[in-house]
């Protein structure tokens, strides 16, 4: 993914796919959020990418 496409990433209706909905990775990272967790995103164009989410040990909310 290019910087721009990384940072667009998770942006609802945001999609580089001719028939995409744009709402996966939207949803994927509210539900992310919602646990209090973060990603990290390295990614090498035209290679791949790699996806690091962590969560707390202890969510506030319980
Ligand atoms: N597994 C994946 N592999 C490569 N690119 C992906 C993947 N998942 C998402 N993307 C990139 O992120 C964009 C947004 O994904 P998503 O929110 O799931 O919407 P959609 O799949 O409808 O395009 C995709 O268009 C694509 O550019
Ligand atoms: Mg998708």
């Amino acid at each position: 993914m290019t910087p721009e496409q990384i940072h667009r990433l998770g942006m609802p209706y945001y999609s580089t796919k001719e028939k995409g909905t744009g709402l996966g990775m939207m949803v994927v990272f509210n539900i992310i959020k919602s646990m209090n967790g973060k990603i990290d995103i390295k990614s090498e164009q035209g290679k791949g990418s790699c996806f690091s989410i962590y969560f707390p040990l202890k969510n506030e909310r319980n």
